[in-house]
């Protein structure tokens, strides 16, 4: 299914499902109907070109241009030399009342970073995943009886990492979890008990999992990350005896992990410390070749973690854990005791999604779809803001942006916000709020190109005078 617009601004909504019988373009012309009808496309909006709804849906040209000319000839599209297509005033009366359409959003477009195209989770193909499942699987998988997971999904995802991050993962080293965050606060149970405290973690990580930890009773030492990645000399030289990190992505930096990095890293690992790798977003890559997972080269000392998060839906809450053999059975017990286990049903789904290659054919389409909005959010930023230096956009759904030093990038924030405009500064991400640079993380994998240009440009408007 190909959804535009949805993500949050009321620009264009319209579903497009190559599943159903009806054909694209009727499928096309319906839903623009509809959207107008339903005063989702106000009387008089701008609608986008025909290239960028194209590209937004994932459909022909041909095929938008067609949908505009039958609706200019039903009235309910005016075409205008110079001024492009436009929402017909005709439906007026349908149209929401404007103080609705100001309070109903507070704002248009939402730069939060993290998320995947939402409107595009593969419905149709993980209802068949399930319903394939569900067939073949025996009825006593359903009782009180695999806290690690299912032993035909750690099976199929055991193949997966292997093919896909050359993760060397026997099934029974895998534990099923929910996503990356309950892998963090099990990794720091077992490393409690094995006396692999304290914990380190990247400055700057992802603010969220130094709350995670501190929730597990862990006060994280914070070590630097530079250009190269976490600065392992700082590492050596603290007490930790275990580090969180993202060596194929830095969160938020985007730097990927020097060659020399990965070998100290590794060293200081085979010293009798631990590695907890957060191989979040490994799935996209847009101008490089993908990094290999840290865990093949010391699998004794490496916990890996993974997750659906970024590539079908953050709310799935379904992630794995590929732990050393000696770490495994401690895992499995403080996952038992957190929650006897994540849903068989999603493993079940999931398990059949990456046999039928349906995973990777919805991975394909978005790794393009996401190629496209990166590349826009890269014209919008040196386009409206120059003077922003950009990073990480290698890969990923989200990127770095640092603007010069003392640059007072809160109002930068709160002018956006007052012009509809959601973005999120950096400095949060770092252990001492004020060490970090100014700057701003944006996500573009949940946000239609047309949207990412409108907000970049607003977001110039609002840096306006500023600095
Ligand atoms: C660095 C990092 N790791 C992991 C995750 C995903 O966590 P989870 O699998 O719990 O959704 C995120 C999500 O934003 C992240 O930024």
């Amino acid at each position: 299914m190909a959804v535009s617009g949805t993500t949050k601004g009321p620009e264009v909504l319209v579903e497009i499902d190559r599943n159903r019988p009806e054909p694209l373009h009727r499928q096309l012309t319906d839903g623009l109907r509809g959207a107008i009808r339903a005063g989702r496309l106000a009387p008089h909006a701008r609608m986008p070109s025909s290239r960028v709804l194209a590209a937004d849906l994932g459909v022909s040209r041909r095929l938008v241009v067609d949908a505009y000319a039958q609706l200019v000839a039903e009235g309910f599209l005016l075409s205008q030399h110079g001024s492009g297509t436009r929402v017909a005033s005709l439906y007026l009366t349908e149209a929401p009342a404007a103080a609705d359409v100001t309070t109903s959003a507070s704002y248009d477009v939402d730069f939060t970073p993290g998320c995947p195209d939402l409107a595009n989770f593969p419905r149709n193909a993980w209802l068949r995943a399930l319903r394939q499942g569900l067939a073949t699987t025996p009825s006593d998988v359903f009782g009180y009886v695999a806290p690690q997971g299912q032993a035909a999904f750690r099976e199929a995802l055991s193949g997966y990492l292997r093919r896909t991050r050359g993760v060397l993962a026997e099934p029974d080293q895998i534990v099923v979890c929910g996503g990356v965050t309950q892998g963090i606060a099990l990794s720091a149970q077992v490393l409690r008990k094995l006396g692999g405290l304290p914990i380190a973690i990247e400055d700057p990580a992802f603010w969220f999992h130094r709350i995670a930890l501190r929730h597990s009773g862990i006060d994280a030492v914070p070590i630097e990350v530079d250009e190269d990645g976490l600065v392992v000399d700082l590492l050596a030289d603290s007490e930790a005896r275990a580090a969180l990190i993202t060596p194929a992505h830095q969160s938020p930096t985007g730097v990927v992990m020097s060659p020399a990095r990965r070998a100290a890293m590794l060293e200081w690992a085979h010293a009798g410390n631990y590695i907890i790798e957060d191989d979040y977003d490994a799935e996209y890559r847009y101008d490089r070749a993908p990094v290999g997972a840290m865990q093949a080269l010391a699998p004794d000392r490496v916990i890996y973690l993974g997750t659906t998060s970024k590539v079908l839906a953050p709310a799935l809450r379904l992630g794995w854990m590929v732990l050393p053999a000696d770490l495994v059975s401690l895992a499995v017990r403080y996952k038992m005791a957190a929650d006897l286990g994540t849903s068989i049903m999603d493993q079940i789904a999931f398990g059949q999604l990456l046999a039928s290659g349906d995973y990777d054919r919805h991975l394909r389409q978005m790794r393009r779809r996401y190629t496209s909005r990166r590349n826009a959010m890269l014209k919008g930023l040196s386009r409206f803001l120059p003077h922003a230096t950009v990073l990480g956009a290698a890969a990923g759904v989200q990127l770095a942006v640092h603007f010069p030093v003392g640059y007072p990038i809160d109002d930068l924030v709160r002018r956006a916000f007052e012009l509809g405009v959601k973005v999120e500064a950096l400095q949060p991400w770092y252990a001492d709020r004020s060490s970090g640079p100014p700057g701003l993380i944006l996500g573009f994998a949940d946000v239609s190109e047309s949207q990412i240009l409108r907000g970049i440009q607003i977001l110039g408007q609002a840096a306006n005078g500023l600095g």
